[in-house]
């Protein structure tokens, strides 16, 4: 039987800066997203028993019952383009829980574009982006990869060009993760104004399709939620402050945190800023990556 692979990377927000609070308890965001070459991996087949099913692999603190967002996903699909069969997805897990990298998320966008993949199309693009945005908001922008400007709760999104230098990412991912509603909450009205957040969006964004140097991008990072985070867990500090140390040209949290993440221009200086803060943090998970040029393709195996 046919069965179709497709990989969902991790993320990382380049920018994000949010500009209020919304009558519905969300917040207004404008963020750049650039997705990793690093990802989760998801097979999907269809069956003719109806219904969702979801296997793990590599994922010992992730439940596979209804109330995990690749399941959501699946049923969300299948009640969504009517379908009388079933959906069986199997997802071996890279990217880790809780950090800030969109895993859950990418993941639920990638059992969407196999299950549509497997239609045939049937539910259509705008369809199923309506999809993704009802299962949260970081979900239609892994429907935009490798790089996209997101606005409103996150799922107002223009396609950007990725940047035009592909660049290295060290990714310190310590021991616990963070609650990004908790995080959203302690922000308390520490906004930045909507006008600033575009003029700031438009300056990286131009730096990226001009291939601007790890350096060179340093002073336009930023992310509201990092003050927050820090608050949350006090330990991401030392983590910043380390690969500051170690000669990164800025370390910043990722989305609500924890991971903490470092832009360099070439793996030899990746793996040099990995080994000198590996040993005074030894209970970090460093990752090295870079950033994607293009969105995974679905994989047909017959
Ligand atoms: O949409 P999602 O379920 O991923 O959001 C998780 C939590 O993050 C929300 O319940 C909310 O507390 C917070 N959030 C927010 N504003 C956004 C996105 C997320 O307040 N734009």
């Amino acid at each position: 039987m046919t069965s179709y692979r497709l990989a969902a990377p991790a993320k990382i927000n380049l920018l994000l800066r949010v500009t209020g609070r919304r009558e519905d308890g969300f917040h207004e965001l404008v963020s750049i997203f650039q997705g990793l070459d690093f990802a989760d991996q998801l097979s999907l087949r269809c069956s003719a028993e109806p219904g969702a099913r979801l296997t793990l692999e590599n994922a010992p603190d992730l439940d596979a019952g209804p109330g995990n967002l690749v399941m959501r996903a699946l049923m969300a699909y299948g009640e969504a383009a009517q379908l009388e069969g079933g959906l069986e997805c199997a997802l071996k897990k890279h990217i880790p829980l809780a950090g800030g990298l969109g895993g859950g998320s990418s993941d639920a966008a990638a059992a969407l574009r196999l299950a549509e993949t497997a239609q045939e199309g049937a539910l259509g693009v705008e369809k199923l982006y309506e999809v993704a945005a009802s299962l949260g908001s970081d979900v239609p922008f892994f429907l935009r990869l490798p790089t996209a400007l997101a606005r409103g709760r996150g799922e107002r999104l223009r396609r950007l060009a990725p940047p035009a230098r592909p660049l290295w990412v060290v990714l310190a991912v310590p021991p616990f993760g963070c609650s990004t509603p908790e995080v959203y909450r302690r922000l308390e009205g520490r906004f930045t104004q909507a006008a600033q957040a575009e003029a700031e969006a438009r300056q990286l964004a131009e730096a990226l399709a001009l291939g601007a140097s790890a350096a060179e991008l340093a002073p336009l990072l930023a992310n509201d939620l990092q003050a927050p985070a820090l608050e949350v867990a006090p330990g991401l500090g030392d983590l910043i402050e380390l690969l500051e140390e170690c000669g990164a040209p800025r370390a910043l949290v990722s989305g609500s945190g924890s991971t903490v993440f470092a832009l360099v221009d070439s793996s030899t200086e990746a793996s040099r800023l990995v080994n000198q803060a590996l040993s005074a943090m030894p209970q970090t998970s460093f990752i090295v990556t870079s950033t994607l040029a293009s969105a995974p393709e679905v994989i047909v195996c017959e």
